[in-house]
């Protein structure tokens, strides 16, 4: 397969999905969706969050998962994740010697306010805070997921230029990272989110001290369609939730993120290669959809398993 035909889904049922699931979902089974998505060869996962058990309960046990899924990890070559909000949640990730780390905050002031309580001038002087301490880190991983890249659930459409200052302002620490764009009300629309994709990766050439990856959430049923305009724009790596688990806590009205099993369906049936066994992700999001108090979304795990395997 031509690698220009081939992109990479990361896995973020297990942190975008479960922080929105009230009733704690025990360690043990967390593992256990972990290990099936792993079985449907997803290379990439986000497993958890180092942020305030007071905001979040359920990331409560994230050390514990890494530590259980280390040996796995080590193994196979698989990337396990993690998110800090903060310098603390940095540190407290690094100490538990996690090294790929999901900073995120928004380019919206009034959502990283409702989000991480800092402003955004704040929040970048804790993520340099945890680039200086990175450096002495082998085989350290950043992704710098910015929310509200898009829309804002306070302020509306955001304007591109918060966006770029936040771009400038994280490449002016001259380290390694992969810029996550996050659609977290999912109102991003098709022709914006192919806008500026598309001049993002114009401006800054994607090579291995720059990625790009989209970040989409189905709430107003645009995900995929997202998805498929920031690949035209030449985005290749995307995040996305089995069984369309999701939805920011801070975002009032946000949903599930777009569903892994849409994304893969649509993506192989274009001669678009994901490398993930459909079959074994329906069966991660059927375990999914089975957990008490979950909303699940997606459309392609509602049919009948004969209608979509090919
Ligand atoms: N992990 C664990 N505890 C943390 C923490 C972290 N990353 N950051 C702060 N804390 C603790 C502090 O130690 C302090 O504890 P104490 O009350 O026992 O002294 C307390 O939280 C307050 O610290 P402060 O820096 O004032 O944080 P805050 O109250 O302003 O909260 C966040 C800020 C970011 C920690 C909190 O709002 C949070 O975790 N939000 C979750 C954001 C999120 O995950 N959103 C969804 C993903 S996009
Ligand atoms: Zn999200």
């Amino acid at each position: 397969m031509n690698p220009q035909n081939s992109v990479q889904i990361v896995e973020v049922a297990t942190r975008d999905g479960f922080q929105a699931v009230k009733p704690f979902i025990e360690t043990e089974t967390k593992i256990n969706v972990i290990e099936a998505l792993i079985k449907a060869n997803f290379q990439r996962l986000e497993v958890g969050a180092f942020v305030s058990p007071k905001a979040i309960a359920q990331m409560a046990d994230t050390a514990e998962i890494h530590q259980a899924l280390a040996p796995l990890k080590a193994s196979e070559g698989i990337r396990l994740s993690t998110l800090v909000p903060n310098a603390i949640g940095g540190k407290r990730a690094l100490e538990a010697g996690i090294s790929d780390l999901v900073f995120v905050l928004s380019a919206s002031e009034s959502h990283n306010n409702s989000n991480v309580r800092r402003s955004i001038a704040e929040s970048l002087g804790e993520l340099e805070q945890i680039v200086k301490v990175s450096r002495q880190i082998d085989d350290f991983h950043l992704r710098v997921n910015i929310a509200t890249v898009f829309d804002c659930p306070y302020e509306g459409r955001t304007a591109d230029k918060a966006v770029l200052d936040i771009i400038e302002r994280t490449l002016d620490m001259d380290t390694p990272v992969e810029f996550g764009l996050c659609d977290t009300t999912g109102r991003g629309f098709p022709d914006h989110v192919e806008s500026l994709c598309g001049d993002l990766l114009g401006r800054y050439q994607s090579d291995n001290r720059i990625g790009w990856a989209f970040h989409g959430h189905d709430t107003y049923g645009l995900g995929v369609a997202n998805a498929l305009y920031a690949y035209n724009a030449g985005i290749r790596i995307f995040d996305a939730a089995a069984a369309g688990l999701g939805g920011c806590p801070f975002a009032p009205g946000a949903s599930g993120n777009t569903a892994s099993e849409d994304l893969v369906f649509t993506f192989e049936n274009m001669g678009i290669s994901t490398g993930i066994d459909l079959d074994q992700l329906l069966n991660a999001a059927a375990l999914i959809d089975a957990l008490p108090g979950v909303d699940t979304g997606g459309h392609v795990r509602l049919l009948p398993r004969s209608r979509v395997s090919s």
